[in-house]
């Protein structure tokens, strides 16, 4: 055998082994699941289509069903006899494109109706059908935010109840964590203190493209704020102080001088006395 047939031959196996590779249409959604959508704000689903050399498109449609559910039932949202050709949208806010390489669902105005798991069929010109799915649902904003304290391991942990991907950031008195406070986990939940003993306010923050939301955990008041505080008043009290010396010294000195003045004036006056 020559290097052309073991060619063939190995060409004609895998055609074998793979049939829907090659002679049934694909279907893919391009968006990564699930996806989460902004209430108001506009749903955009892509999906590519790669019909096989010998297939021609022939219909696509844009189903949903509610993710949960005993028995979901499935709302046809869209029909499209092949390419180029107008869709039959069956609701107002939802638009639905087909072209060559793919199809594109619209939805505009989300709301919580319209989160479940969205399926796109196509099926070709023999009938056969090929079908991919999203799951789709609605951004939810952060909720529930709260700190609990690990007593044994000296760490605090922050919860968040539902909200959609939760970013979590921490601060001592309203500063971001310093080494000498603390160290944050990799996800950001916990908090490993450091500083001994703990005291003052932690705060953990909570964000999402929707907002955030915090919660704190005070501990004891901190040694060195009352330290700090005891220091400024010493000090007040010791320019006080100061100031006081300073000014008796003046007003003695002054005193000393309008008497040295008197004086004078007394000598000078006696001075006219002993003239006349
Ligand atoms: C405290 O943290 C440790 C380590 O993360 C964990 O194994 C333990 O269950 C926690 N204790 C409480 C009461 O949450």
């Amino acid at each position: 055998m020559d290097l052309q047939s073991v060619l063939c031959w190995r060409a004609a196996l895998l055609l074998l082994l793979m049939p829907c590779g090659c002679r049934c249409v694909s279907v893919h959604i391009l968006n990564e699941e699930p996806l989460h959508v902004i209430p108001g704000s506009g749903l955009v689903l892509k999906a590519s289509i790669q019909p096989g050399p010998l297939e021609k498109v022939s219909l696509v449609t844009w189903e949903r069903e509610a993710e949960t559910g005993a028995a979901p039932t499935t709302e046809t949202l869209a029909t499209c006899p092949g390419v180029g050709s107008k869709c039959s949208d069956t609701k107002p806010n939802v638009r639905v494109d087909v072209e060559q390489q793919g199809t594109t669902l619209q939805i505009n105005g989300y709301s919580r109706a319209d989160s479940g798991v969205y399926a796109v069929t196509v099926t070709d010109h023999r009938g056969a059908k090929t079908t991919a799915h999203c799951i789709v649902r609605e951004y939810e904003p952060v909720h529930h935010v709260s700190v609990s304290v690990n007593v044994t391991h000296s760490s605090l942990v922050c919860g968040e109840a539902w909200g959609t991907d939760p970013h979590f950031s921490w601060l001592h008195e309203r500063v971001a964590i310093s080494t000498t406070v603390g160290k944050v986990s990799g996800d950001g939940s916990m908090l490993s203190v450091t500083m001994s003993p703990i005291c003052g306010h932690f705060t953990c923050m909570v964000s999402n493209k929707m907002g955030y939301s915090s919660a704190t955990y005070t501990a004891a008041p901190c040694e060195t704020e009352g330290r700090g505080m005891t220091a400024a008043v010493v000090c007040l009290v010791l320019l006080l102080l100061l100031g006081g010396a300073l000014a008796l010294l003046l007003w003695r000195y002054g005193n000393a001088h309008t008497a040295t003045g008197t004086d004078t004036n007394l000598i000078s006056g006696s001075g006219h006395k002993a003239k006349h």
